[in-house]
């Protein structure tokens, strides 16, 4: 039997990375969360305490290592054999992550990662161009969306469980803006794919989108 493969796209806080992790261990698949390869360059970037250029972008994506692995259910990410699980959520890697993510150099090295690990088992990956670059083959495409207040309401809760102050207005603004850049970048931009099944999930629970893409998938 060929390999499963599972491509979820869509805007930032629809809540991909929360139902994409459960989907995959359903349905025993390998996890790949390239939003965090984008975020682990713009944290390299940051350490260098220099102004962001995409002069210093395209320096600092030559020589990185960026590793993901899905341990138990979670996802690990390491730069350059560091743990940065963590540091890649923080509102300032957020503010600088969809300028790394448009740019060329940045996509290839990134992508090619990608597709070598999705040649290695069955996988799901989510992002933005699953579906229409990285693996336009995929068994099962989702692009996974819902109305940007919901978006922002989602963000807002999870970043104030990790005990950030933030404001769900100044919230919603930066999700909006986000929007803009991926969805209107001339490399690779955020677009449903036609052959992508839309799923609107502003008004079901995080069990309901679960059970929607495992289901789908065990029709694949
Ligand atoms: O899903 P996220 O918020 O972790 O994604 C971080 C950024 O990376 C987001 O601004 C869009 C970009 N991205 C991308 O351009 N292509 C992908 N496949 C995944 C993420």
């Amino acid at each position: 039997m060929s390999n499963l493969v599972v491509a979820i796209d869509g805007p930032a806080g629809a809540g991909k990375s929360t139902v994409a992790q459960l989907a995959a261990k359903e349905l025993n698949c390998t996890y790949i969360d390239t939003g965090a390869m984008y975020r682990a360059v713009a944290w390299k970037t940051l350490q260098t305490k220099k102004p962001v250029t995409d002069e210093l972008i395209a320096d600092v994506v030559k020589d990185i290592q960026v590793e993901l692995s899905y341990i138990d259910g979670k996802t690990q990410v390491k730069v350059d054999g560091t743990d940065v699980t963590g540091e890649i959520r923080t509102p300032e890697v957020t503010a600088i992550v969809s300028q790394v993510a448009a740019l060329g150099p940045v996509r290839v090295k990134m992508v090619e990662l990608q597709r070598q690990m999705a040649s290695q088992s069955n996988v799901l990956m989510d992002g933005r161009d699953i579906a229409t670059s990285v693996l336009p083959n995929a068994n099962v495409k989702i692009f996974l969306t819902a109305s940007i207040e919901e978006r922002a309401r989602r963000r807002f809760k999870e970043m104030q469980a990790k005990g950030y102050d933030v404001k769900l207005e100044e919230l919603q603004k930066d999700i909006a803006a986000r929007d803009k850049a991926d969805s209107e970048r001339k490399i690779s931009p955020l677009v449903q794919a036609p052959d992508a099944e839309l799923l609107d999930t502003s008004h079901m629970n995080i069990e309901e989108v679960v059970s929607a893409i495992v289901e789908r998938c065990k029709k694949a």
